[in-house]
């Protein structure tokens, strides 16, 4: 109980993982080590949007946890022959330098270094790459910062043995994922995860994610999600830039209350197996994400004529065949179509027939729900 004391006082928040003691002797050198993890990406259906301190949410926010969308990551670490306070970094992805990705993982273990004191005795290098094309359009920051969290964390245990329990690795990979990116904390749990405090979810933190796979029904373990890839571009506006503009967005105060209180219906009907329900809520907030971006001062908008015309087709579609087929969008302008895996046969035709034509080269990503991060 200690614990939910101290993450409910921002004050604290940020410093509840600092540790001078995780620092190794110099007469205990650690053999040379690999770790290898490869982490999903995950989707909200509600969304986080709007920030506050080091990645708080403004709101709490439910995510389903992917599959195909992932990122492989190995580290290999060994002790620095003459000790420096600099962090040692080697980097590839997808077996090439790059410099941007190098300079922002560097920057971001600098900042750790009160959670990890060890890292400055390291030489590390980490090799990385994702399932799917950097240029695809799809946000990889939640699957890769959560890729390196976790690599830090088994770094921590390897090294002290200070996480052997698992709910509290889980619990420290997820801080540090957040401290990356804030939607990178949800993909660390099976199935689906709730980030930000919130009355509805007992133990649960904006410090933090919490398991949630116990608020699924059965059905919704088996959900697809196949994201139409209607542009490849890097999208206009980062979402850092996304999340500061809610700052002065006169909607803000209404946004995070809808945010709560659509929370509770939408455990409602993952518990009670109410596709409907489920999918009104998904499209609800996907257009609540849009919506504010427009009526963010300045305004923008990252959906493309092919996001709307794919809408208007889902949506047809539906009325037509009763089936519950529902979409979702991060902030951008490609669609996750959300539907049990008892109607695949039939979606996919369908997809293949009439929404390719609207699709950058025809693709989509067939991903669905899965049993999250894997050590390697
Ligand atoms: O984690 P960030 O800072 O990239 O923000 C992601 C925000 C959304 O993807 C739009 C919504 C969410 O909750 O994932």
């Amino acid at each position: 109980m200690l614990f939910i004391t101290q993450i409910r006082n921002p004050d604290h928040t940020d410093t509840m993982y600092e540790n001078p003691r995780l620092i190794l002797d110099s007469d205990e050198a650690p053999e040379p080590g690999r770790i290898v993890w490869r982490s999903p990406s995950n989707l909200a259906i509600i969304k986080y949007w709007g920030k506050y301190g080091a990645q708080m949410p403004r709101n709490p926010s439910l995510s389903l946890t992917l599959s195909a969308s992932c990122t492989d990551m190995a580290l290999e670490y060994s002790l620095k022959e003459v000790p420096d306070s600099r962090i040692g970094l080697g980097f590839l992805f997808h077996g090439e330098e790059n410099a941007a990705f190098q300079a922002k993982i560097q920057a971001f273990l600098e900042s750790l270094v009160p959670v990890f004191p060890f890292l400055t005795q390291l030489q590390m290098s980490i090799q990385t790459g994702n399932s799917f094309p950097h240029s695809a359009g799809i946000a990889s920051s939640a699957s890769s910062m959560s890729a390196l969290a976790l690599c830090l964390c088994s770094l921590e245990d390897a090294l002290f043995g200070t996480l052997q329990e698992p709910a509290e690795f889980d619990r420290k990979s997820s801080f540090i994922a957040r401290l990356g990116s804030g939607s990178a904390c949800r993909s660390i749990f099976p199935h689906a995860a709730v980030w930000g405090a919130s009355a509805a979810v007992p133990d649960s933190s904006d410090a933090y994610a919490v398991p949630a796979e116990h608020l699924l029904h059965p059905g919704f373990k088996d959900l697809h999600d196949d994201i139409l890839i209607v542009s490849s571009q890097e999208k206009s506006v980062s979402s850092r830039a996304g999340h500061a503009l809610m700052e002065g967005n006169p909607y803000a105060e209404a946004r995070y209350a809808q945010a709560k209180s659509r929370l509770s219906t939408l455990i409602d009907a993952l518990g009670a197996g109410d596709w409907e329900a489920f999918g009104k809520i998904a499209e609800d907030e996907a257009l609540t994400l849009h919506a504010l971006m427009m009526c963010s001062n300045p305004s923008y908008m990252l959906l493309e004529p092919n996001t709307i015309a794919l809408i208007q087709k889902i949506r047809a579609y539906r009325a037509e065949t009763k089936h519950p087929v529902y979409f979702s969008l991060d902030a951008g302008p490609n669609i996750h179509l959300l539907y049990p895996g008892e109607i695949i046969a039939e979606v996919r035709g369908w997809i293949e027939e009439e929404l390719t034509p609207l699709l950058v080269d025809n693709w989509f990503i067939q991903d669905w729900v899965g049993e999250g991060p894997e050590e390697l």
